[in-house]
């Protein structure tokens, strides 16, 4: 995608050879900042910290992570001590863990003199393949957002509401909700997102706004709880989010608030689509709700709120009482009979154990 009309992907090499590049998303969209990870615990931090997020972007820098790691030591040891660290980062995004696995697969063989330069080149191929995937996943989705196009009579714009950041700086590039949406732009469909800001974190207020305003995209960005409002007033043709982990079935964790817009879309006959690619798909679970750990994070993201003065500061605010306590659950799970469809990069399938099948046969040999 493009900042300031310069092309760019969320994540990178440096010419060094050694260095991988970031944008700085906690400073987002006040300041357009990158930071260059050299070491293991950098890229741990990063991804803690959330300057990086998003599940595909979580499993790219944990790839790098490892390369990290092996440029201070590619023994068996340390490879499995940066796989430890790396994979107690985040809970939820099944990616984290995807990554891992392929790093460590393809390095474990390896006789320590080779790993380095082998993990350079997965951790790129890892980037690579998530660039493609999203853009097939946009193709699919395209067809969903012509076909709503078409039934309303290609009459005034094509309304779409979206929930956190599932674009392109969740991912390495294009997004997976937003992916769609870009290429509906970019065709001459006349889309308009309605973005839910998306306490505590606030993604959808400050980095889908702010990503779909680089690409020219009309939006509005809405509180948390409007969604059901414009809803039941016929003011949302289709509602589009990503996921950080699927099950078998079709149950999808995402961020918080998530089931909800799910349960609105249910009850006003508003179609609700997943984009996913296929390494967000947890094939050893069933059951979302029971099954899926939810993470919860510090309370501060909940009770201070953080933004820009007038005069250009950018300062942290404190928003609830000193002694009240506050809980702060990162991620909800919808259930798969509230899913219209998910959006894959093989294809389009209903949310359901056989729907994934169908695109995924492979899997039918593990079961
Ligand atoms: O906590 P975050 O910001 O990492 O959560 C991100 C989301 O919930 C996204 O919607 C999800 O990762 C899908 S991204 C393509």
């Amino acid at each position: 995608m493009r900042v300031r009309g310069q092309p760019m992907r969320s994540i990178w090499l440096e010419s060094d050879g050694r260095t991988v590049g970031i944008i700085d998303q906690t400073r987002l969209p006040h300041a357009f900042e990158t930071l260059q990870l050299r070491t293991l615990e950098e890229a741990a931090h990063v991804i803690r910290s959330m300057r990086v997020r998003g599940a595909p972007l979580i499993g790219a820098t944990a790839a790098y992570g490892l390369c990290l790691a092996l440029l201070e030591d590619a023994s068996d040891g340390a490879l499995e001590r940066a796989f430890t660290v790396l994979r107690a980062t985040r809970p939820t995004a099944v990616n984290l863990l995807w990554a891992l696995n392929e790093m460590r697969q393809m390095l474990a063989p390896l006789p320590s003199s080779e790993r380095v330069a082998a993990a350079w080149r997965r951790a790129a191929e890892i980037c690579d393949e998530d660039v493609a995937i999203n853009r097939a996943i946009g193709e699919h989705g395209l067809k969903l957002l012509e076909a709503a196009w078409e039934r309303k009579g290609r009459q005034g714009r094509l309304d779409v509401l979206t929930h956190c950041n599932a674009g392109w700086l969740a991912t390495v590039d294009w997004g997976t909700a937003l992916a769609p949406v870009y290429l509906a732009h970019d065709a001459g469909i006349p889309v308009h997102v309605w973005v839910d800001e998306t306490r505590p974190r606030n993604q959808g207020a400050s980095l889908t706004a702010w990503e779909l305003g680089q690409h020219g995209v009309p939006h509005t960005v809405i509180a948390d709880n409007v969604g059901g409002h414009l809803m039941q007033h016929g003011q949302v043709d289709l509602c589009i989010v990503g996921t950080d982990r699927t099950t078998s079935r079709g149950d999808v964790a995402n961020k918080i608030g998530t089931y909800l817009k799910a349960l609105a879309a249910k009850d006003n006959g508003v179609p609700f689509y997943v984009a996913l690619p296929s390494p967000t798909i947890d094939w050893t679970l069933e059951d979302g709700v029971r099954d899926i750990p939810i993470e919860q994070r510090d309370g501060r993201e909940l009770s201070e709120m953080t933004g820009r003065t007038a005069s250009g500061e950018i300062v942290t605010v404190r928003v609830t009482p000193e002694d009240s306590a506050v809980a702060n659950y990162g991620f909800d799970v919808t259930p798969a009979r509230l899913v219209t469809a998910l959006v894959t990069e093989r294809g389009v399938c209903p949310a359901s154990t056989e729907g994934l099948l169908s695109l995924f046969p492979e899997r039918r040999a593990h079961r």
